[in-house]
């Protein structure tokens, strides 16, 4: 057992069925947890401690409509220090604590006009842009993770069915991880519109490598918070980042609540 479970199991009895990854702007929600245990990155031994504004580093465990879980705020991101597995150590544990999926948010830049800010995308796949796979220097056979199907898809059935019953519109598609920080021009938005992708960001995609290498089913959602580089002449911004996720929570939280409930008799 590493030490961070062994300082959580120590400190608090709630065994976590669903975990979470909030995004840039989306870490308010860890605040509505009941019966929180809170944990500082930096009070776990291992865990990244990250350097983006908006991302205050907390694993929070609770109850949230009446489902334990945990809920991650403040990823490591790759272009923090080149680490493309910086995230290991926080979805590690939340696998041993017993999660039975893992839930990552992001904020994320629509290459569709259609889907502007404010909404919100399911991911059904991901294109890996920046050339890194956090497993490279991993040995053994399971480093050579099957990545089909790594958006469960009876937990996008799920999702889509929940978001639904809750009335939310929910898209669909396909996330193109880009390493940041600089965002793209309006080139390679342009090539990856044409390569299929839907929406564009910095995160999600190594840390869904990492839950399969891990065995953790994914669910991802993308917050849209602008529409991609070249799209509306206007230059994209962190700040435009956090105030349009900001904006879109109220919708988010819904879709986690109606989303999480569905556990609460199972
Ligand atoms: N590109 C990359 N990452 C992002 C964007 C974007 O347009 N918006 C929010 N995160």
């Amino acid at each position: 057992m590493s030490a961070a479970e062994e300082i959580i199991r120590a400190s608090t009895p709630l065994r976590p069925r669903l975990a979470f990854v909030l995004g840039s702007g989306l870490g308010g929600m860890a605040e509505e947890l009941e019966e929180p245990a809170r944990f500082p990155f930096a009070a776990l031994p291992g865990f990244p401690v990250s350097t983006v504004s908006g991302h205050a580093g907390a694993l929070t465990l609770g109850m949230l409509e009446g489902v334990p879980v945990a809920m991650v705020a403040g990823r490591k991101h790759f272009y923090e220090a080149g680490d493309a597995a910086a995230m290991r150590p926080v979805i590690d544990c939340l696998a041993a604590l017993g999660a039975e999926a893992l839930f990552l948010t992001n904020a994320a830049g629509s290459t569709r006009a259609e889907m502007g800010p404010g909404s919100l995308m399911m991911i059904r796949d991901h294109i890996n842009f920046s050339g890194r796979d956090p497993l490279i220097g991993l040995q053994g056979d399971d480093r050579f993770v099957s990545m089909v199907d790594a958006y469960d898809p009876k937990l996008r059935l799920r999702l889509r069915w929940w978001a639904e019953e809750a009335e939310i519109e929910l898209f669909e598609g396909v996330y193109a991880w880009f390493s940041g920080p600089s965002f793209e021009t309006p080139a390679e938005i342009a090539a990856i519109r044409m390569l299929g992708a839907d929406a564009v960001g910095m995160s999600t995609a190594p840390e869904t490598i990492m839950a399969r290498h891990a065995g953790l089913p994914v669910v991802a959602v993308s917050v849209i918070t602008n529409l991609a580089a070249g799209m509306t002449g206007a230059a994209l911004s962190h700040h435009e980042t956090k105030s349009e996720a900001a904006k879109a929570e109220a919708r988010f939280r819904a879709l986690i609540r109606s989303f999480t409930g569905s556990f609460r008799d199972e």
